[in-house]
């Protein structure tokens, strides 16, 4: 199978390189999502959506959508849903969804203050190099009571499976990688991200810290991945 792009970030996730790199994996990015985590996916994005809840005739914002997978699953529940991201590659790949798509930077948001019921973010937030930024920028374009949910990869809970998993993660995640993806070298980064990543705790901390309310997390998969919820103080 012809492969489109090499072009990987590095961990200082310069915009332009986690752009492109999005870009080149576009094309098979739903397949392989669902290869590499042996279908665990859907069930994260199920989870996903019953965290935000959203309700017929609330406005959700599902930043880094990507293709629009994640914004699908929200939008099952009737609420209007848009997906942003700052790859116009993973954007087009997406565009069969029919979704309302949005070209943006998470670290400056083309939308205006208290514009959101619910704004989420899944498997992107890593990505970002200033997401305290990209944090306070969500906040201020949700409503005031309105919530927040991160769903990110994250530090597994068990010990044993720590070990077997940070394996996996660093060694036959990328080896599968190259036969499925349109852009192998991509998921060597996504290994180095989620092992440079901040653990639950820690996480959490930093969305509190941006001014987010309420910030509790609940691990999915034995701490796989996790869901950090917060509000937005107000009414
Ligand atoms: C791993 S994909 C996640 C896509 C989708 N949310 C999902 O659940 O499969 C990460 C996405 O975040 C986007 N992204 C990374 N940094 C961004 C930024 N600063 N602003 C907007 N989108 C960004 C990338 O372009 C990419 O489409």
């Amino acid at each position: 199978m012809a492969k489109t792009q090499s072009v990987r970030a590095s961990l200082d996730k310069q915009p332009h390189e986690v752009a492109s790199m999005f870009d080149g994996v576009a094309r098979r990015y739903d397949l392989t999502n669902t290869v590499l985590t042996a279908g665990q996916d859907r069930y994260w994005r199920w989870m996903t959506r019953k965290a935000v809840a959203p309700r017929p005739g609330e406005q959700i914002l599902d930043l880094g959508a990507g293709t629009g997978v994640s914004t699908v699953e929200l939008g099952r529940t009737g609420a209007w849903c848009v997906a942003a991201d700052f790859s116009q590659g993973m954007l087009a790949a997406g565009q069969s969804r029919g979704l309302p798509m949005v070209a943006g930077d998470a670290t400056a948001l083309p939308f205006a203050d208290n514009s959101f019921d619910a704004v989420t973010i899944s498997f992107a937030l890593r990505n970002i190099a200033d997401y305290d930024l990209a944090l306070r920028e969500m906040l201020r374009v949700t409503k005031p009571g309105g919530r927040l949910v991160i769903c990110e990869f994250s530090t597994p809970v068990i010990p044993v499976f720590k070990t077997a998993y940070r394996t996996f993660v660093m060694k036959v995640l990328p080896m599968i990688a190259r036969v499925v993806s349109s852009n192998p070298d991509a998921y060597v980064y996504l290994a180095e991200s989620i092992r440079d990543w901040p653990n639950q705790r820690r996480l959490g901390r930093r969305v509190a810290e941006a001014g987010w309310a309420g910030v509790k997390w609940r691990n999915l998969t034995g701490g796989v991945v996790a869901l950090h919820r917060g509000y937005k103080l107000g009414s």
